[in-house]
């Protein structure tokens, strides 16, 4: 059985289980390979979950072309498969399909920052808006989710994840993808969205919203819970462990019925965005949870509403720094200095970013 590929698992399931299921052969039908990991698994007792390589082989097949598939192999017969190593590469290839690191597809015309021409370094720290990738947020801050979405599991930080501001649902796709690998069937993903775009802003109730950047109002930024939805049946991810709230923030957050968070992830740009989400669902997270900011360094708006928060309720947790753009911080914990931000961070941050070699 060495050098076995998921080509040779067709041959072999023909073999050993003569199945007849319709399809059958066909080396890149999702539904076949989900049934030959589970077959292939039960006669080889050295892999414990039958479960986690019928998701390996199911998402593979979902997400990549038959070159990709026969890169996974059995090297040894005796060898245990490594669930970590492939659960990782599975999660490598989730962000780099998100970011559209494979295909390159260029920036928005006239969106933010002007950046059009694909740009390797710009799109590993989410320095344009792209084409058709899923997500803006760039490889960092999907790396920086997938740690502390990870962390949560491994602590057992109890509750849910939430984005509020999804854009084309990137990033509550991984956590889902994320959660799958770990045969989480508990947790939930909320999507929360007004997939209308941004509300205009009530400078008499929320003044820093008053000189917004002109980019929150480009039309790009609307995309319908349609789209979304559909987005995440393309990973094979859409299932009832994904909860779509639709509607400003004013309106959904504060009567959200869901009561405890793991993670939460603040993605709304604006100070009245930030503000509300934090308002409604900080209460809600888990002692130990984590939440992330994405625009702490790029919008002044949603940097006073963190800093007005914080300031607020005594949050003294220290700030870690994703990237020119995203910071997080842990509830309840206490690890390093809280930083200073001053206003200039961000285009320096981008700038050096951009001339650094990105992790891809
Ligand atoms: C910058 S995009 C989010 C990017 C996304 N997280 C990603 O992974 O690419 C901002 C999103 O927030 C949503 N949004 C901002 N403020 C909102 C509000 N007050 N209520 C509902 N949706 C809001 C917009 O509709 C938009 O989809």
């Amino acid at each position: 059985m060495s050098d076995l590929g998921f080509g040779d698992l067709t041959r072999s399931k023909s073999q050993r289980c003569g199945s007849n299921q319709p399809g059958f052969g066909t080396p890149y039908d999702c539904k076949l390979h989900r049934s030959i990991g589970v077959c292939f698994l039960r006669r080889n007792p050295v892999v414990k979950k039958p479960h986690w390589l019928s998701v390996i082989a199911s998402r593979v097949c979902a997400t990549s072309s038959g070159g990709t598939l026969r890169t996974v192999r059995m090297e040894n017969q005796n060898e245990t498969i490594s669930e970590a190593r492939l659960r990782a590469k599975y999660i490598d290839l989730m962000i780099k399909i998100l970011v559209n690191s494979i295909y390159e597809d260029p920036g928005i015309p006239g969106s933010y920052n002007g950046h059009e021409a694909y740009d390797e370094r710009r799109r590993a720290v989410g320095g344009d808006w792209p084409r058709t990738a899923h997500t803006m947020v760039g490889v960092a801050r999907l790396n920086n989710l997938k740690d502390l979405v990870e962390r949560t599991i491994r602590e057992e930080v109890p509750g849910d994840y939430i984005e509020t501001g999804v854009w084309r649902g990137g990033c509550c796709i991984l956590m889902r993808a994320i959660l799958s690998t770990y045969d989480d069937r508990q947790r939930k993903v909320y999507v929360a969205d007004s997939f209308e775009g941004l509300p205009a802003p009530k400078p008499e109730t929320y003044p820093a919203d008053a000189d917004d950047p002109p980019f929150l109002r480009h039309p790009a930024l609307t995309v319908s819970e349609a789209q979304v939805r559909k987005n995440f049946t393309k990973y094979g991810l859409l299932d009832n462990q994904v909860v779509f709230i639709r509607g400003f923030f004013s309106d959904t957050l504060p009567e959200l019925a869901a009561q405890t968070f793991a993670l939460l992830r603040l993605d709304g740009d604006m100070y009245e965005s930030t503000i509300v989400a934090l308002e409604s669902l900080y209460p809600k997270l888990s002692s130990g949870g984590y939440i992330i900011i994405d625009d702490y360094g790029a919008v002044e708006g949603c940097r006073k509403a963190v800093d007005d928060y914080r300031a607020r309720h005594s949050i003294d947790a220290p700030l870690n720094v994703i990237d020119w753009g995203g910071v997080w911080w842990r509830k309840g914990h206490r690890e390093r200095k809280t930083i200073d931000w001053p206003a200039s961070i961000a285009t320096h941050h981008l700038e050096s970013h951009a001339q650094s070699s990105p992790r891809m």
